[in-house]
C-alpha cells in the first residue's frame, strides 16, 4: 500500500531535522524488502506560513492534514512570529487547529537512556531506563470551561469515564508491545486531594484489570512520582499513565534522562495503535519534542534524532511496521554506540552527517 503523510518542516530548525526524518522514509520504501510506498506531501505551517500566506495554516493544509494517514511535524515558532502568539493567530494555534482536525486523544512520549555520559543525571542510575510517558491529551484543565476576573480565575478539572477508558485501554496495549520492556502501567495522580483523579484511579484499575489481566498496574502519587523518577528512573520501566496535567509535567521531566532534548520523539494516536502490518492506518501526529531553536537554526548543528525517532513511532503505531520501526531505533543506536554526536550531545556532526551515519546504518540491516 502507499501511506499519505502531510510534512511539515515549519520554522527554525525544524525543516533540517524534517529532512533527515524523510529521508530514512525514502532508505524504507527503496529497501529491496520494502512492503509499503510513502506519499509525502510537504506544506508551509506556522511561521513560514504567515510569511507566505498571512496565516499560520490554510484550510487547504488543514484539510490535507484531514485527510493523511499520518501527519509529521518539524517545530513551528520563533521570536519573529510572537507577537502573535495569542488565539489562533500565530504558529502554535495553528498546531492545535490541526490536533484538533485529527482528533488525537493520546499523547505518547518514549523516554530512554541512549548514550553514555550525556544524562545529568549519574549514569548508573538512569542506564537501562526505558519507558513510555502516556498522557491523555484531551480532558482536564487544559480545554474546560474557564473563568478569569481581574481578581478571580478557574479551569475546571473534570474527567469522564469514558475518557479514562480509553486512555486506560491505550496504556494497556502499549505496555504489552514489543516497545514496552515491562508489562506495568504507573498511573499517577493525586487521589489523595482530587476527586477526578480518584475516578481515575478507580476506572484506570477496574478497565485494565477487566480486560488486560496480564498487565501489572502501580498507582503513584504525582508529586512523589518526579522524585522517583530522577532518583529510580528504572522503577517506571513499561508505561507512565498520566491525565492531562500530570502527564504535561512528567513528560517534560522525563527528558532531563537522556540529557538533550534534541533526541526525543513523540507520538499523539487518535486510536488504540495498529496491531500488525496490514491493519489500516491509524491517524497519528508525529514530532520531536523540542522546538525550533531559533538560536541554532541555520547552522546545520541541530539534533535530528527526535525527528528520526519520531518516524520510527510512525511506522509502528500508525502503519503497523514494527519491523522496519525497531530497525531505525537500532540504527540510532548504533550510530550513538559508535560514538557520533552532535553539538548538543558535546560532539561535532553535523545535522546532515548525522542523518547519513542513521541511514547507512539502517541500510546494512
Ligand atoms: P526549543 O526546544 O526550541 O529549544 C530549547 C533549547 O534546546 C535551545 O537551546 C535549543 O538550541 C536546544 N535544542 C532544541 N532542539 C534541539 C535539537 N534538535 N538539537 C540541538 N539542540 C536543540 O525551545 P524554546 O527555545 O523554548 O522555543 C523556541 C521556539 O520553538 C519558540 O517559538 C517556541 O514557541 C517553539 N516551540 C515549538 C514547539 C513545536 O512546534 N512543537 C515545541 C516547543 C517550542
Ligand atoms: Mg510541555
Amino acid at each position: 500500500p502507499e501511506f499519505s503523510i502531510l510534512v511539515i518542516g515549519g520554522d527554525g530548525i525544524g525543516p533540517e531535522v524534517t529532512a533527515e526524518a524523510t529521508a530514512v522514509l525514502d532508505v524504507i520504501s527503496t529497501h529491496p524488502k520494502s512492503r509499503a510506498a510513502f506519499k509525502l506531501l510537504p506544506r508551509l505551517f506556522g511561521g513560514c506560513s504567515i510569511d507566505a500566506h498571512g496565516t499560520p495554516v490554510t484550510d487547504e493544509v488543514l484539510e490535507t492534514g484531514r485527510k493523511a494517514d499520518a501527519i509529521l511535524m518539524g517545530a513551528v515558532g520563533g521570536p519573529k512570529w510572537d507577537g502573535m502568539r495569542r488565539g489562533f493567530e500565530g504558529p502554535e494555534g495553528a498546531t492545535l487547529r490541526l490536533r484538533d482536525v485529527t482528533q488525537v486523544y493520546a499523547n505518547l512520549r518514549p523516554c530512554e537512556y541512549f548514550a553514555a555520559g550525556n544524562s545529568p543525571l549519574r549514569d548508573e542510575l538512569v542506564r537501562g531506563a526505558k519507558f513510555i510517558v502516556l498522557r491523555e491529551n484531551c480532558g482536564g484543565p487544559f480545554y474546560g470551561p474557564k473563568e478569569e476576573t481581574p481578581d478571580y480565575a478557574s479551569d475546571l478539572w473534570s474527567y469522564k469515564r469514558s475518557e479514562i477508558e480509553r486512555i486506560a485501554r491505550m496504556a494497556a496495549h502499549l505496555a504489552l508491545s514489543s516497545a514496552s520492556p515491562k508489562k506495568t502501567v504507573t498511573s499517577c495522580d493525586k487521589a489523595n486531594v482530587l476527586a477526578s483523579s480518584r475516578l481515575w484511579r478507580k476506572v484506570v484499575q477496574e478497565t485494565i484489570e477487566k480486560e488486560f489481566p496480564e498487565v501489572e498496574i502501580v498507582h503513584q502519587l504525582a508529586d512523589s512520582a518526579t522524585t522517583l523518577m530522577m532518583m529510580r528512573p528504572t522503577l517506571f520501566n513499561g508505561v507512565i499513565l498520566a491525565d492531562n496535567t500530570f502527564g504535561d509535567i512528567l513528560s517534560d521531566l522525563a527528558g532531563v534522562i537522556p540529557g538533550t532534548l534534541g533526541v526525543l520523539p513523540s507520538a499523539c494516536l487518535a486510536d488504540i495503535p495498529a496491531q500488525k502490518w496490514g491493519d489500516d492506518p491509524v491517524k497519528g501526529f508525529y514530532e520531536p519534542v523540542h522546538g525550533s531553536a531559533p538560536d541554532i537554526a541555520g547552522k546545520g548543528i541541530a539534533n535530528p534524532i527526535g525527528a528520526i525517532l519520531s518516524v520510527a513511532l510512525m511506522l509502528r503505531y500508525s502503519f503497523g511496521m514494527e519491523e522496519e520501526a525497531a530497525a531505525v531505533e537500532k540504527a540510532v543506536n548504533s550510530t550513538l554506540d559508535a560514538g557520533f554526536r552532535t553539538k548538543d550531545m558535546r560532539g561535532t556532526t553535523s545535522t546532515k552527517d548525522m542523518g547519513s551515519l542513521v541511514r547507512e546504518a539502517l541500510q546494512q540491516l
